[in-house]
């Protein structure tokens, strides 16, 4: 597929697959795509041409929206209702109101269920977006940037949270551009100018460059393609 935003080609003759049951990691510096390619998975980007295929369904399908989740890259919460209000309204919307503590422990922020989340740090905050995102039990999980933000204990341990979800068989797909966060995935997909590098897994990025570093690899992986 490709994309088009006003004058550029924001994603550029991208084929990639997405496994089921992982966790495959989108990474590139800003402006490089990802976020692009995230809303044409998950259909709320104009002027795609060529394919995009979800759970076997066009991406956008009507179908898809009970089980595809997507956590934009800027938390889209209600500042003006607690972490709790926020999550049981998502919920409600989705017939389970029932799982909104479990959502909220997920997050880690169950001693902040009663605060506004507006008076929340901006990674409680995306918290709160991921939470709202994980009542409706997708089967795909898009999540642009959740760990922008964050202290290194809090991203691990989110992390750790993406791992268990693919472990039950859930499917994510979540974008950074600090490389670090690489080795936490399953599988890599390498942006760089709208255009994918490569798509590999974090030892086959080592030992294709030689690079212990993931930076340095994907650096090294960069100047092979540019020679
Ligand atoms: N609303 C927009 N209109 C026009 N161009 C855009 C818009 N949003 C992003 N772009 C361009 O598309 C390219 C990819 O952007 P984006 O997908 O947001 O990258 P990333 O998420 O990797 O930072 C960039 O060149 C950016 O300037
Ligand atoms: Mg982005």
């Amino acid at each position: 597929m490709s994309v088009r935003r006003g004058p550029v080609t924001a994603v550029d003759d991208v084929s990639v697959t997405v496994p089921r049951g992982t966790v495959t990691g989108l990474l590139g510096p800003s402006g490089c795509g990802k976020t692009t390619l995230m809303r044409a998975v998950v259909g709320t980007q104009r002027r795609v041409s060529g394919r995009v295929e979800v759970l076997g369904r066009p991406a956008g399908s009507p179908e898809l929206r009970g089980t595809v989740g997507y956590v934009t890259q800027a938390a889209s919460v209600y500042t003006d209702l607690t972490v709790e209000q926020n999550v049981r309204y998502f919920a409600r919307l989705v017939g389970g109101v029932d799982r909104a503590d479990a959502a909220i422990d997920a997050v880690d922020l169950g001693s902040r269920r009663h605060h506004r989340a507006g008076a929340l740090s901006g990674g409680q905050r995306s918290r709160v977006s991921i939470a709202c995102a994980l009542v409706a039990r997708p089967r795909l999980l898009v999540l642009d940037e959740p760990t922008v933000g964050l202290d290194p204990v809090l991203r691990a341990d989110l992390w750790r949270r993406f791992r268990a979800l693919a472990d039950d068989g859930v499917t994510l797909l979540v974008s950074s551009h600090v490389m670090d966060e690489a080795a936490h995935c399953d599988d890599l997909i390498l942006m760089r100018e709208g255009r994918v590098v490569a798509q590999l897994t974090p030892e086959r990025l080592r030992s294709r460059t030689g690079r212990e570093n993931l930076e340095d690899a994907f650096l090294a992986l960069i100047n092979e393609a540019g020679s």
